[in-house]
């Protein structure tokens, strides 16, 4: 599938009030305006795209869908009748949730863990209107993405691996430098990092790790470091250098649970011409001086929704 990367992501949380803060404040997004059907969720730009975020009310933190860019419409259609030869279930975006999502067009399929993914093309933006929420440098996302995401699934099958690298068309990178079962995979057409999307085997657990976002500069990363320890905001990793990627970042925790990983990428990715096995996760830095799983991560009964579960008892 020509998928490009993570497009947006969206999010439930009983918090959006501290959502409303802290995107802006700390993370530097601009608040994009809700959509007319949607005025009760909150959307955030960190580029020109109408949005790359979304938090909607929710009972509980969780991630609520993982939408991935199809390069253009025969990119779309090439991708619907390659989930349908699987025996998929997609269901095709109605006009009013193409509107919420700003998209030509989209389909909603899950992955074997049971994560809700969209697929879609032609988001609609704007040049030049991205106005970031405090003096920020801005995102390196534009035509590589929202950033990338790491989930946690209480199994990790030869299913999903099959799902993520056939049907979807994933490179494998490989299982990184973590001690666990952990599988790192990256879009066909991303040629700029080693992966959108890495499942972590936690056994019993589900949930969003951590999100992975490029701003653009180091000053980007240090300053938001300072604001991070200025306002005592728990810390997952302090700042350090990544071994699979060339990639400065630290991590800390959001509102919600997860972690953000900031990241200033230091020099164009290597590639991995052979299967990249690191020595280590890191370089330098990286000190966890938080849990590895935040409170985001939790039982599958509790972020999966309720008709989902029924339907696979
Ligand atoms: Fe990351």
């Amino acid at each position: 599938m020509d998928i490009i990367g993570i497009g947006y992501l969206g999010f439930e949380t009983p918090d959006l009030d501290a959502w409303r803060e802290y995107g802006p404040q700390v993370m530097g997004f601009g608040i994009a305006p809700s959509p007319a059907s949607d005025k009760e969720s909150l959307y955030f730009k960190i580029d020109d795209r109408r949005h790359r975020f979304a938090f909607h009310p929710g009972k509980v933190d969780r991630l609520a869908y993982i939408g991935w860019e199809a390069m253009g419409r025969q990119a779309f259609d090439a991708a619907i009748k390659t989930f349908e030869a699987n025996h998929v279930e997609i269901t095709r975006g109605d006009a009013a949730l193409c509107e919420k999502r700003g998209v030509r067009e989209l389909i909603r399929f899950r992955d074997p863990v049971g994560y809700q993914h969209e697929l879609f093309y032609g988001q609609k933006w704007t040049p030049r209107s991205f106005m970031p929420g405090r003096p920020h440098g801005g995102f390196l996302a534009n035509e590589r993405g929202a950033g990338h995401v790491v989930v946690i699934t209480p199994e990790y099958t030869d299913e999903l691996e099959d799902f993520l690298t056939r049907i979807m068309g994933f490179h494998w990178y490989g299982a990184g430098a973590g001690k666990g079962r952990t599988g790192f995979f990256r879009s066909r057409l991303n040629h700029h990092t080693s992966h959108d999307i890495a499942y972590g085997h936690g056994v019993g657990r589900m949930g969003v790790q951590h999100v992975g976002l490029f701003v653009n500069s180091i000053r980007d990363v240090g300053e938001t470091y300072d604001i991070v320890k200025k306002r005592e905001l728990p810390m997952m990793m302090t700042l350090g250098q990544h071994t699979q990627d060339p990639h400065l970042s630290f991590y800390h925790f959001t509102p919600s649970g997860f972690a953000f990983e900031t990241i200033a990428e230091i020099e164009p990715w290597q590639g991995d011409p052979f299967e990249l096995n690191p020595e280590c996760l890191s370089l330098w830095g990286h000190e966890m001086v938080g849990p590895i799983l935040g409170p985001s991560v939790k039982t599958p009964e509790e972020v999966l929704d309720p008709e989902y579960l029924a339907s696979k008892r």
